[in-house]
């Protein structure tokens, strides 16, 4: 298993994988109604404000994240059916919450789906994530609590 930063290179790659998810899977179309398409993926890594890193096992990419510096939001986190409860998404979590805590983000945070049948529920919550109460659009928002 190899945890690695993410490249411009592996992006297409990714928003492939982002749509394979078990759950809370979201398509390359929907997310360019967004506005997040590779190339403005592209754009962050080159500014240095987003960074990610990507877990391959065989050379066959698995899971990824990333967060933004300039609002301490972790982005995304999307690991493949086959390997999720291996431990892959903690480590991702952590490279991207290291990183934010490196940079001084004085609030980390993510939007997650509230469904607490669902496994970013426990998931983020395991992790110390815990929920503010808010809400964005369908989702909860949840803040990193290290302190
Ligand atoms: C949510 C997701 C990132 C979890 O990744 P994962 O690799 O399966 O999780 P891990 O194996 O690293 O689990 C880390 C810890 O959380 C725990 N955990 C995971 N899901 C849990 C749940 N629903 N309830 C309680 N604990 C849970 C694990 O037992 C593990 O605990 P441990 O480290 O103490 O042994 C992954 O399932 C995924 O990509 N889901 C689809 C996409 C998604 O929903 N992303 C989040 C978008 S909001």
């Amino acid at each position: 298993m190899l945890i690695r930063p993410t490249t411009a290179a592996d992006l297409p790659e990714l928003f492939q994988l982002r749509a394979q998810t078990r759950e809370n899977a979201l398509s390359p179309e929907y997310l360019a109604t967004l506005g997040i398409t590779p190339e403005t993926a592209a754009t962050g890594l080159a500014s240095g404000d987003t960074r990610g890193w990507l877990c391959e096992i065989d050379g066959r990419i698995v899971g990824f994240a990333s967060g933004d510096r300039t609002s301490g939001e972790m982005l995304v986190l999307a690991i493949l059916p086959d390997f999720e409860g291996r431990g892959i998404g903690r480590r991702l979590l952590n490279e991207v919450t290291g990183w934010l805590q490196h940079c001084g983000s004085p609030r980390i945070w993510l939007t997650a789906n509230p469904d607490p049948d669902g496994r970013a529920h426990g998931f983020y919550r395991r992790c110390g994530w815990v929920p503010t109460g808010e809400i964005s659009g369908d989702d909860e928002v949840l803040e990193y609590c290290w302190h």
